[in-house]
């Protein structure tokens, strides 16, 4: 099999890239280890930046997000029992962010795909790449128990985190930092209990309240980071996250039937370069961010955008200029994602070594944030996302 772009990977930074250079009349192949039930189902972000919001319209897959999508204007800071809400639009000139879930992106990128686009190969796992200092890279994967081979002119590791592209880019260096907890994630069939997302920093640990739709909750608790999901029962998770958002006024926490309970551990992680001769890394293959500043997905669109530009305009002019600042372009903004995501780490989660200082000092920076309009902007302007390229 033959292509120009080989893609490994169908989360949303292989979907994108494969719908932008479809749009731009450039042909591609997606390979995707797991089945489509499974991609689709995957439950993972729920936040798009407005840029993001903004790249899925042009792209042309942005109908059912304006349809069902939350636009949220803001999301509410907790701590010490007090409640303050940090306005968007007002902060940033106009902006917002979108409440639409990742699966849900996967599912409109896919069936555009499958409608419209190049070929989507589900279970076809990649195995290795090969050439990628040659002017004809190559991917060797398996599909339906038999080995083959996707020769191309351009290689894209689009395969998260675990993925084998990384591994054929010799002589990075990566820079890593794991914390001591992670997120005990709930879906409930239950409305949200409050109209914006609530991060809440509390002695006994962080909570996030967030949602799908205006029927279905998503919670977070942050635990410890070898928890078991199954030794946290539903009453349990409830009372717990009850305790956690406690305010001083009558806000209350509505409970309902838990629908789906999983743990996901916290890391940061950058690998650099992100290129090697003709193969690039985009999205989680090249970087993890915690996931507290909602930027994991976001940072995967913008990798992505920027990629698929550097090759239209190597198509279009036969220069490599872009492609070359591909690396560096992006990890700009990586690092302002991963600075700004450890951030609200540290802020809002209680290390389990941590000393009373330090935990005055977390509701110190708090206050400031909720004090001062000019730290109020910088959360907000990060929050709502760093321009692309
Ligand atoms: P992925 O979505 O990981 O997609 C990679 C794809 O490549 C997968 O479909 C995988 O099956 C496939 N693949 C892997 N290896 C191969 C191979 N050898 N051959 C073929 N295909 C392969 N971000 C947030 O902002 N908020 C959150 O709440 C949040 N929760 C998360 C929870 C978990 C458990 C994880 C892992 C991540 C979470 N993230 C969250 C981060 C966010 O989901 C990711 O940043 C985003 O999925 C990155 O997209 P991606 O396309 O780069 O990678
Ligand atoms: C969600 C996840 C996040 O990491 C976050 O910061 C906000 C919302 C979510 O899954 O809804």
């Amino acid at each position: 099999m033959r292509t120009t772009v080989g893609i490994i990977g169908a989360g949303p930074a292989g979907l994108l890239l494969a719908r932008l250079l479809h749009n731009a009349g450039i042909d591609s192949v997606v390979l995707e280890s797991r089945d489509r039930a499974y991609v689709e189902r995957r439950q993972r972000a729920g936040i798009l930046e407005q840029g993001t919001v903004d790249v899925l319209r042009e792209a042309g897959a942005g109908e059912r997000m304006d349809r069902e999508g939350l636009r949220h204007d803001g999301i509410e800071l907790r701590f010490d029992r007090r409640r303050h809400r940090v306005d968007f639009p007002a902060l940033t000139g106009g902006r917002s962010v979108m409440v639409y879930a990742q699966t849900e992106v996967c599912k409109d990128l896919i069936a555009l795909q499958l409608k419209e686009g190049g070929p989507l190969l589900f279970e076809a796992e990649a195995l290795a790449v090969e050439g990628a200092e040659t002017d004809r890279p190559r991917i060797r994967f398996r599909h339906q128990g038999a080995e083959d081979v996707l020769e191309c002119d351009y290689v894209v590791g689009c395969d998260g985190f675990w993925g084998v592209a990384r591994a054929a880019v010799p002589d990075g260096r990566t820079f890593e930092r794991t914390y001591p907890f992670g997120w005990l994630g709930i879906l409930a069939d239950v409305a949200p209990s409050h109209d914006e997302l609530v991060y809440a920093r509390h002695d006994r640990g962080f909570a996030l309240l967030s949602m799908r739709s205006p029927s279905v909750s998503r919670l977070y608790l942050q635990v410890p980071a070898d928890t078991d999901a199954d030794d946290w029962s539903d009453e349990r998770i409830w009372d717990e996250l009850e305790r956690r958002f406690e305010t001083d006024d009558d806000w209350t926490l509505r409970r309902g039937p838990l629908t789906q309970k999983s743990v996901t551990p916290m890391r940061s992680y950058v690998h650099e370069p992100m290129r090697h001769g003709r193969l690039f890394l985009a999205g989680d293959a090249a970087h993890i961010v915690p996931p507290t500043g909602a930027k994991g997905l976001n940072l995967a669109v913008g990798d992505v955008v920027t990629l698929a530009r550097a090759l239209v305009h190597r198509t279009a002019t036969g220069s490599d200029e872009l492609i070359d600042a591909y690396s560096a372009t992006c990890l700009r903004r990586v690092w302002q994602a991963e600075r700004f995501s450890y951030d609200m780490t540290t802020l809002l989660h209680t290390a389990p070594d941590a000393t009373p200082f330090e935990n005055r000092l977390q509701v110190a920076r708090l206050e400031r944030i909720t004090s001062s309009r000019a730290a109020e902007t910088d959360l907000a302007e990060a929050y709502t996302g760093f321009p692309i390229g």
